[in-house]
């Protein structure tokens, strides 16, 4: 089936509100503790913060809901795929059961918030599913609703799915979890952070952070901030410490929104399958009327090219299972998944005593988020939490982490020496409007692409983080690594972490391309 033209944005940032204007940062400034990301991690961190008597300041590279949260799929649940049966088969029941109050609890935290400070962000309790439509699949999932209902999770396992318009061998169900509006949920969150002596700074890369015996100066954008304590919430964690790039690994993943005719308009519940390729559901509006969100196609980060059929397929299966109409809205998102499926919150490295970090969430961000704030919170405070361990950033799980490990670090491996000898291409004369090569110059790879004017850009092909060779993304228009997800626009200024430092640009007739 062809493409219907849609908008390349997501639903989220085009149906915001216009956004508030923060300040960028200038001058140097003083705050009991910088959180460098204006995120869903970064505001929920911020606002616990303030809430417990600090001096907070949020920097954020960009502008407050244009970022990672703003291209997610929303759903605030516990009901996570079926992660529970994974870590009680990795870690045991009592690490599932850390990991279920933590994101219930999570869950609530954030329901809290919408309702004390009356953030107007579409938040509405559904259901939570997960389909399966094989025996093997039932047979898992009637593993995972033991292990939820273990951990006290409000799980039960179904034969039908009545919303679905097919067969399916099994369904679990959540009850009582949540979808919103992230990107006002975001400046909701901006906004009560923001004045009595906290702030928010925009458009303020943070690039560096040196942490000194009583103090951290972070340089961002045009100013510094001196803070007791610095937290890192940029989704994945842009300074070179504690390995991060050894333990996390980069997974894509894109959404389509389709306009819903009246049956596909009626579903209340979030669903997400168990088989693959990955398909999640729910349902959102815009102005014009009621959509259907679906997400999947998922794959590593700069590896799967080319992307543009990723949400043909999408919108494929959406319009061949539901009375959906063309697509309305095409995004794509990432995410730092850890290597044994628990996130990372603690400090940032073991001789760190105020840098601190939260990454890892998987495709599970909402609610792993605010129990990372939470967690994060009583550590600046000085006292301890009970997740504290569980989640701690510096853990060492080889048992649990060994396999992804292994695969994932022998790919890094891979594209950082293998990339260079592969066969690049020597021309770029059929590139058409939009599309992008990576080319061999002399010694030197080079990623040329072509804007919708027909002008080239070039800039040099490898990472700024740690030197692997980056690939075009040809739905996005972007340079994305493979290694460790950092993403660079066409000119190569840097889109996503862990890079801060741009791909440098070149000039395409000194290359003889022009
Ligand atoms: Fe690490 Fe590119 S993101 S080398």
């Amino acid at each position: 089936m062809a493409a219907v033209e849609a908008r390349h944005a997501s639903l989220w940032v085009e149906t915001a509100p216009p956004a508030v204007d923060h300040p960028a940062l200038e001058g140097e400034a003083e705050f009991d503790v910088a959180v460098l990301g204006g995120g869903i991690t970064g505001l929920l961190t911020a606002i616990l913060l303030k809430e417990a008597g600090l001096r907070v300041a949020v920097v954020e590279a960009d502008r407050i809901g244009r970022g990672v949260t703003a291209h997610s799929t929303v759903k605030v649940t516990a009901g996570h795929g079926t992660r529970y049966s994974e870590l009680e088969r990795a870690f045991g029941l009592d690490t599932a059961r850390v990991y279920a109050e933590a994101n219930a609890e999570g869950l609530e935290t954030i329901a809290s918030l919408v309702d004390r400070l009356a953030i107007d962000c579409e938040f509405e309790r559904r259901p939570t599913h997960v389909w399966a439509e094989t025996a093997e699949e039932r047979e898992r999932l009637g593993r995972e609703a033991a292990v939820e209902r273990e951990v006290g999770l409000p799980t039960s396992l179904l034969d039908r799915a009545e919303e679905l318009p097919f067969d399916v061998t099994g369904l679990l169900r959540m009850d009582d979890q949540a979808q919103f509006h992230p990107a006002k949920f975001l400046a909701g969150l901006a906004a009560a952070v923001d004045g009595g002596g906290s702030a928010v700074f925009e458009r303020s890369r943070a690039a560096r952070v040196e942490e000194e015996e009583r103090r951290c100066r972070v340089s961002a954008g045009e100013g510094v901030l001196h803070a007791n304590h610095v937290v890192v919430a940029t989704h994945y964690p842009f300074l070179n410490r504690g390995y991060f790039f050894a333990k996390l690994y980069p997974h894509r993943e894109y959404a389509v929104a389709l306009r819903a005719g009246s049956e596909a308009s009626a579903i209340r519940g979030m669903y997400i399958n168990l088989g693959t390729p990955t398909r999640s559901l729910r349902q959102a509006a815009d102005d014009a009327g009621d959509l259907l969100i679906v997400v999947g196609e998922g794959h590593k980060a700069g590896e799967a090219a080319p992307t543009d059929a990723r949400y043909l397929a999408l919108e494929d299966w959406g319009r061949t299972f539901f009375d959906a109409g063309p697509p309305e809205y095409r995004w794509s998102t990432q995410d730092p998944m850890s290597m044994d499926g628990l996130p990372f919150v603690g400090r940032i490295g073991r001789t760190s005593d105020r840098v601190w970090v939260a990454t890892g969430f998987g495709t599970w961000g909402m609610t792993n988020a605010a129990a990372a704030a939470a967690i994060l919170r009583e550590r600046i405070l000085g006292n301890d939490h009970p997740w504290a361990r569980t989640f701690d950033a510096q853990r060492l799980t080889p048992r649990q982490s060994a396999l992804t490990f292994s695969k994932e670090n022998a790919k890094v491996a891979g594209h950082l020496v293998g990339d260079r000898l592969k066969a690049l291409a020597a021309s770029v004369r059929d590139l058409a409007p939009g599309e992008g090569r990576v080319v061999r110059r002399g010694l030197h790879a080079v990623g040329v692409a072509r804007d919708d004017e027909g002008r080239l850009h070039a800039v040099s092909a490898a990472c700024t983080h740690l030197g692997c060779l980056v690939a075009w993304n040809g739905a996005e228009r972007s340079w994305d690594c493979p290694c460790h997800g950092s993403r660079f626009g066409m000119d190569g200024r840097v889109l996503h972490a862990p890079a801060v430092e741009p791909l440098e640009s070149l000039d395409p007739s000194d290359l003889g391309l022009g």
